[in-house]
């Protein structure tokens, strides 16, 4: 009884230091000095609008552009995040020097949250400069070749399948689970070097398969604990399959994998050539998880619902793919015998609702820690002053992508948004009257930008290319309604449905 006493009075000691503290918070706080932008502390003092922000990013930095226009700064759990929605002017964040705007100290936040890494003398732009040539030229066209392979081991095991039974499947379940998994046995590697040996083939649709479910219940708290949301219960289940994970990415269990990528390799001996232990290295695989294979799926994904719910861009994207398969007889091989990059550029119809596709869904924010005060030079010349210590932020999906200005009925998915009357790739949007070098940004921009993007389109259409030449697909209810977005996952890449969405498949008879 006296213990509890005495530890009632401890917690009401605590509410009462807690409440003083945000009174003083709330009072001493910051003011908005005229060369600002407008600031917006919200009503709660020091969390101001972490809630809202968390909730559905997208429908409140809308309702703050209303407010302020496209420029703001606002109180975020104690940070004050300026954001910028003028596309014309987001040239000068991109290529702002990092002693002035540093993309790197966000990411280490994130990275000890959300996966417990922490490496020495960490240095973001030294390691995308290293792994970006792992992922171009000619390590693009093995990885493209090993996708392919991987994606038929995954997509077409057994002759069983010919069977031409129809298959009941959630369309999100299947198109993130067959890119994660032929992903990750394309950069991770292959039970052997054979890609034709069978029993190979199956032990790697089981191991990926493993692998894949761990990392999916991982991925359901990945956003609470990038935010650090994530309850006692939350954390420990959290932690548990985040350790789960692990068991798959030792070293002693990479080293026996065949076929690994020139991107593992490199990765690798950087993190021994950092002095990092084992057990660390073990945890950075499982961040390059995240890094390389969140988001190709969620696209294909979003693409062949879309494809599927407005028949006449399926149409137009199956005649161009039956096109070009028929010029290289590809009726009667399979596809990774005759695919290379100068196929996968042959696509402008595909191309235009692949992009389509991004501008609708795919939703990253741009961050910046402003390192040191400064001043932003906007377009039409307006200044604005940054202090240092606060956080800039661009917010693409709301402007460029979903802009009214840029984009006719920027809601709908027009197949042919990116197309020019002559085939070719449509590139000039306009805002104010000005043509736009930002338009569409699913893969970032400047110094962040996604080192992954050739190798990502490549993935995405063969995955594309697969499902549609070898299978019949069908919405089991064609009636209904597009999901909506899982909104906490605004600001993380490519956005994922509320609800799955049920289809039915079955191999085409040949
Ligand atoms: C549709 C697919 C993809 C989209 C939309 C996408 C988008 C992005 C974006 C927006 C960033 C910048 C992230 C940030 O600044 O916080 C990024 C970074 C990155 N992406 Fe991708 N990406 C995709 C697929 C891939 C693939 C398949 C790879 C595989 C190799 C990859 C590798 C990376 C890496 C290594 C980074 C750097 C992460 C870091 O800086 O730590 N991405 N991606």
């Amino acid at each position: 009884m006296g213990a509890f006493l005495l530890s009632a009075t401890w917690l009401g000691a605590l509410l009462l230091l807690l409440l003083v503290l945000l009174l003083v918070a709330s009072l001493g706080g910051r003011n908005r000095r005229p060369d600002e932008p407008p600031l917006d502390k919200g009503h709660i003092p020091w969390l101001g609008h972490a809630l809202e922000f968390g909730k559905d990013a997208a429908t409140f930095l809308s309702d703050m552009r209303k407010k302020h226009g496209d420029i703001f700064t606002v109180q975020v759990a104690g940070k004050f995040v300026t954001v910028l929605l003028d596309p014309h002017s987001y040239d000068v964040v991109l290529w702002e020097s990092y002693t002035k705007l540093d993309f790197g100290q966000y990411a280490r936040i994130l990275m000890k949250r959300m996966f417990d890494v922490k490496l020495p003398d960490y240095d973001s732009n030294e390691e995308k400069t290293m792994l970006r040539m792992t992922l171009k030229d000619k390590n693009l066209s093995s990885l493209t070749k090993a996708m392919c392979l991987n994606l038929q081991t995954i997509l077409l095991p057994s002759p069983s399948r010919a069977s031409g039974q129809w298959k009941e499947e959630d369309l999100f379940q299947l198109s993130y689970s067959t890119m994660f998994r032929a992903g990750f046995l394309t950069l991770y590697g292959n039970e052997s070097r054979s890609y034709e040996d069978l029993n190979s083939q199956a032990k790697d649709r089981v191991h990926s398969m493993e692998v894949y479910n761990a990392y999916y219940k991982l991925d359901r708290f990945l956003m609470k604990a990038a935010r650090s949301t994530l309850n006692v219960v939350e954390k420990w289940k959290f932690c548990n399959i985040r350790k789960d994970l692990w068991k798959f990415f030792s070293v002693e269990r990479l080293d026996s994998r065949a076929n690994q990528s020139v991107w593992l390799n490199i990765y690798r001996q950087h993190l021994v050539d950092l002095g990092v232990n084992e057990d660390m290295q073990t945890r950075a695989m499982v961040l390059q998880l995240w890094s390389t294979q969140s988001n190709a799926g969620p696209a294909v994904f979003w693409l062949l619902l879309f494809l599927l719910k407005h028949p006449p861009a399926m149409a137009a994207v199956q005649a161009e793919m039956e096109r070009l398969f028929r010029n290289r007889r590809l009726t009667t091989r399979p596809i990774c015998e005759i695919i290379n990059q100068k196929v996968l550029d042959s696509t402008p119809i595909l191309d235009s609702a692949l992009n389509e596709t991004l501008r609708l869904t795919a939703a990253p924010f741009i961050s910046r820690e402003v390192l040191q005060d400064m001043t932003l030079r906007l377009a039409a010349g307006r200044k604005y002053h940054l202090r240092k210590g606060d956080r800039l932020c661009l917010f693409p999906l709301i402007s460029p992508q979903m802009d009214p200005e840029i984009y006719e009925e920027p809601e709908k998915f027009i197949y042919d948004r990116f197309l020019n009357s002559d085939g070719t790739e449509k590139t000039d949007f306009y805002k104010g009257g000005e043509k736009l070098k930002y338009y569409n940004m699913p893969w970032g921009a400047g110094i962040n930008v996604c080192i992954g993007k050739f190798f990502a389109v490549n993935s995405i259409k063969l995955c594309v290319f697969h499902l549609l030449n070898y299978f019949d697909l069908e919405l089991k209810d064609s009636a209904k309604e597009i999901p909506g977005f899982d909104k906490q996952r605004y600001g993380f890449g490519m956005l994922q449905p509320e609800t799955d969405v049920r289809i039915r498949y079955k191999l085409k008879d040949q």
